[in-house]
C-alpha cells in the first residue's frame, strides 16, 4: 500500500475512461480510483474490473459539483492520504445539435454548460487534488483534450465546426499550459492529449478506434519519469506508434 501510487479517473464508468482505468489497473503498483456521476454505472464498471482481479476502487465524482469534489477529495485523503496520478477524462460534446454547426447560431447557454464540464471542471478538481501531490512532490496531470482544439490546424481541419466543444478543448489547452508554468519547478507533470476518434457513446460506432486504442497516450503520460514532459500536447500513438507531440 505505501508504495503504490493512486490513479484518479473522471468519468471512468464507461467509454475512454473506462479504457485508460483498465489499463491503469494492470499497472503495478498503480491502485485505481475510479469516478463517476451515476454511482450505479460506476460501481457496476468498478466490479468488472474488480472480477477481474485488478486492484480497482470507486468513489462517485459529478465533476460540475463543488460538493462532490470536495466531498471525494476529503474521502480521498482519508482513505489514501495522497493523489498520485489524475486523469481529467470526464467531458460532454453537443456536436450533432443544429445550432452547433455555425458560430452564428450556437447557444451561449451551451458554450457555457461545455465549458463548465470541460474546463471550470478540470481547474476545480486541480484546485483540490494538487495540494495532496505538492505534499509528495509527485503528480501526473493527464487532460483529455481533442486535435479539433490545435489552433495550429484548425483553420484547415476537416473536423466538424463544433463551436461549443472547440472552444471548451482550446481552453483546456490553455489550462494545461498555465497549470504547467505554476508547476515548472515541481515533479508534477501536466499535459494534454488527443486520443483520436473512438468508438464510445460520444465518438459512435464509426469512429475507427477502440477506447483501449485511444487509452495508450494517457498511460504513456500518466506514468512519466521525472524530468518528464511539462506543458505538452500529445497525439494519439495508434497514428505514430510512439509518443508525438502536437503544435497547440
Ligand atoms: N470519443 C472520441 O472520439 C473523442 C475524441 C477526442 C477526445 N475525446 C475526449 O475523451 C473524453 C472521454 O470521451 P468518451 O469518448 O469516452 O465520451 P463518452 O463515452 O460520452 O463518456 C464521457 C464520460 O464523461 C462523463 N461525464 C460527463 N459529465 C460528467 C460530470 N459532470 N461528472 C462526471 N462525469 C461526467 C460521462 O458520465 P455519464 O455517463 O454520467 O454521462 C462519461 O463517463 C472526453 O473528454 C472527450 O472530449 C473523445
Amino acid at each position: 500500500m505505501l508504495n503504490q501510487k493512486i490513479a484518479i479517473v473522471t468519468g471512468s464508468n464507461r467509454g475512454l475512461g473506462y479504457a485508460i482505468s483498465h489499463k491503469l489497473a494492470q499497472i503495478e503498483n498503480v491502485r485505481v480510483v475510479m469516478t463517476s456521476r451515476k454511482e450505479t454505472e460506476g460501481i457496476t464498471a468498478q466490479q468488472t474490473l474488480a472480477n477481474q482481479g485488478l486492484e480497482v476502487d470507486f468513489h462517485p465524482l459529478d465533476v460540475t459539483n463543488n460538493a462532490s469534489i470536495q466531498q471525494f477529495t476529503s474521502w480521498l485523503q482519508e482513505t489514501y492520504g495522497r493523489a498520485d496520478i489524475l486523469i481529467n477524462n470526464a467531458g460532454i460534446n453537443p456536436t450533432g445539435d443544429p445550432s452547433e454547426e455555425s458560430v452564428l447560431t450556437v447557444q451561449p447557454q451551451k458554450i457555457l454548460s461545455t465549458l463548465e464540464t470541460n474546463v471550470v471542471a478540470v481547474a476545480q478538481i486541480c484546485q483540490a487534488l494538487i495540494p495532496l501531490m505538492k505534499a509528495q512532490n509527485y503528480g501526473r496531470i493527464v487532460n483529455v483534450s481533442t486535435e479539433m482544439a490545435s489552433f495550429h490546424s484548425i483553420a484547415t481541419d476537416f473536423y466538424p465546426l463544433a463551436p461549443s466543444y472547440r472552444l471548451s478543448k482550446i481552453a483546456l489547452n490553455g489550462l494545461t499550459v498555465l497549470l504547467a508554468k505554476e508547476l515548472y519547478d515541481t515533479n508534477i507533470l501536466v499535459n494534454a492529449y488527443s486520443p483520436g476518434w473512438l468508438k464510445t457513446d460520444m465518438g459512435s460506432d464509426n469512429a475507427p478506434f477502440t477506447a483501449e486504442e485511444g487509452a495508450e497516450t494517457a498511460i504513456y503520460l500518466a506514468t512519466l519519469p521525472e524530468g518528464g514532459p511539462q506543458g505538452k500536447f500529445f497525439a494519439e500513438f495508434r497514428k505514430f506508434g510512439g509518443p508525438i507531440q502536437l503544435n497547440w
